[in-house]
């Protein structure tokens, strides 16, 4: 049991709330934020929740030159019982702690960090959204603040917890995206840092979303960093295939990021008795099943985009379209059983929700 205190300053004066109808993802944060102080042979100290304000760092904070941060995503949602719950918020700080461990930085305590949220939240309540799809999305992360421009771990972090009320992650909701298959750049490689959500990951991929972009596509679709054969993620979500009746999504190759929304798919097809693989799946593979007419759907999973259909790939020029670019059976069933254990609309037999007090 954790018995540290958590300090609360709560703001003078509150923010306009946003028209829940129009929320965009990630664009609008809540009245307050949660902030830990870490020094080295101190551990952390100084938990406190405090008015949303800006930062105030050191230009020479190690976070700007050398990129040591990590961050996590996961979200509340308001339930029609007036219950306030969050999507398996363990596997989230756990992800965190490990993320932390690959770029040289302390562990940050899980009970407590569960705390720090459910207390955050609890202050912030009435900014969670109910309107069909729009949740509260959480971002905690930890960034380096020593000033110092030697390459070498920082000596002082800061854990912070900021809360965004959002709509849905692409513009499309829950609409079919289409995706670029990227040849040219990579992500990530066994050995690096692929697996950790550290920022480094995220800025070397902007590029190629650029490119993707311009040429109207919603993200890319990275391949392995060796060969550029075998499917690993595309750019914020993990990504799955049904092909002839099989769920088949790439396995975690040390390079790919250990999502926890496709970990709760993969449960969710085991409970359905869907025949659900994790393999080496290659962009070859996926091409000739869908010249065979055996690519039945294509989705990506994550925690800001949740079950989002893809309804088209574009590799190397060549446009794979998937199931007529709309919505595939199981796709939509997916995005129905998971928001609906969130929301407390279904039942939750995995025990996944927790509810805030
Ligand atoms: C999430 O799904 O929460 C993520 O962290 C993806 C993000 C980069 C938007």
């Amino acid at each position: 049991m954790t018995t540290k205190t958590i300090h609360v300053e709560l703001s003078k004066s509150k923010k306009e709330k946003p028209n829940t109808d129009q929320l965009e993802f990630g664009r609008v944060f809540t009245d307050h934020m949660f902030i830990a102080d870490y020094v080295e042979g101190k551990g952390w100290t100084d938990h406190r929740i405090v008015p949303y304000q800006p930062l105030a760092l050191d230009p020479a904070a190690i976070v700007f030159h050398y990129g040591q941060t990590v961050f996590e995503g996961l979200k509340a949602y308001m339930s029609t019982d007036g219950k306030v719950r969050l999507f398996r918020p363990d596997e989230n700080m756990k992800r965190l702690n490990k993320s932390s461990d690959r770029i040289s930085m302390p562990p940050f305590n899980e009970e407590l960090a569960l705390k720090a949220l459910e207390k955050l939240i609890t202050i912030d309540k009435e900014w969670i959204p109910t309107a069909e799809g729009t949740s509260l999305y959480i971002r905690p992360f930890i960034v380096a603040t020593e000033p110092y421009l030697g390459v070498a771990p920082s000596k002082t972090y800061q854990f912070i917890i900021i809360l965004s009320p959002v709509g849905s992650y692409y513009k499309e909701g829950i609409h079919p995206v289409k995706i670029l298959v990227e040849n040219e750049y990579v992500r990530a490689v066994a050995g690096g840092t692929g697996t950790a959500k550290t920022a480094g990951n995220y800025a070397s991929g902007l590029k190629a979303q650029e490119v993707a972009a311009e040429k109207g596509y919603s993200q890319v679709l990275w391949l392995d960093g060796v060969e550029r054969k075998y499917i690993e993620e595309v750019g914020a979500m993990n990504v799955f295939f049904k092909i002839k009746g099989e769920v088949i999504t790439p396995v975690l190759s040390g390079s790919i990021l250990e999502g926890v929304t496709r970990k709760s798919v993969i449960q969710l097809l085991e409970h359905w008795d869907v025949p659900v693989t994790e393999r080496k799946i290659s962009m070859q593979e996926i091409y000739e099943a869908h010249q065979k007419g055996e690519l039945e759907e294509a989705f990506g999973t994550g925690t800001a985009a949740v079950i989002s259909p893809i309804g088209e790939f574009n590799w190397k020029d060549e446009k794979l379209v998937v199931n007529e670019g709309k919505t595939g059976e199981l796709s939509k069933k997916l995005y129905d059983e998971l928001t609906g254990i969130q929301t407390g609309k279904n039942e939750d037999p995995f025990d996944w929700v927790v509810e805030v007090e």
